[in-house]
């Protein structure tokens, strides 16, 4: 239910998050929090799936944005990370700026682009 979510919402954003999610459902403990409606998927957070102390990826359903979903779905990852002991949490890939200085505080790494993906994308 998940992954088809994930594939379905977000593909065309990022057609590899389907495989981080998988990776975190095969971890234990499972390293994704899901927001459900009505029996249906319509948020979720990952971390430690590119990388260990990587928070992401994140994502909420179009119809549900702007209610506080996903800020408690990455809450809730930064507080199992915190039980995890990790001492911070790494965003490695970020669209909305904004909305992760919001949600969490977070503050940009300078030259941190593009940091751990380099390998992914070539010298
Ligand atoms: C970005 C995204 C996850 C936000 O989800 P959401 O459930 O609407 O977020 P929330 O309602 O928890 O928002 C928390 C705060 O951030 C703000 N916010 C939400 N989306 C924002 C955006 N795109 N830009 C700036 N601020 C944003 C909200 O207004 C809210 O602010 P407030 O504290 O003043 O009320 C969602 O738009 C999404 O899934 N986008 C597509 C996938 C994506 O880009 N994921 C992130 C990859 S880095």
């Amino acid at each position: 239910m998940l992954l088809k979510f994930v594939g379905d919402t977000f593909s065309d954003i990022c057609p590899g998050w389907v495989d981080e999610c998988n990776s975190a459902l095969l971890r234990l403990p499972v390293s994704c929090f899901i927001a459900e409606h009505d029996g249906q998927v319509i948020g979720f957070a990952c971390y430690d799936t590119t990388a260990k102390g990587f928070l992401g990826p994140l994502g909420t359903a179009p119809d549900f944005r702007c209610q506080g979903i996903a800020r408690a779905l990455i809450v809730s990852a930064m507080h199992a990370m915190e039980s995890e002991g990790y001492g911070y949490a790494i965003i490695p890939w970020v669209r909305f700026e904004e909305f992760y200085q919001k949600a969490v505080g977070a503050v940009s790494i300078p030259d941190s682009e593009p940091g751990v993906y380099r390998r992914l994308v070539g010298r």
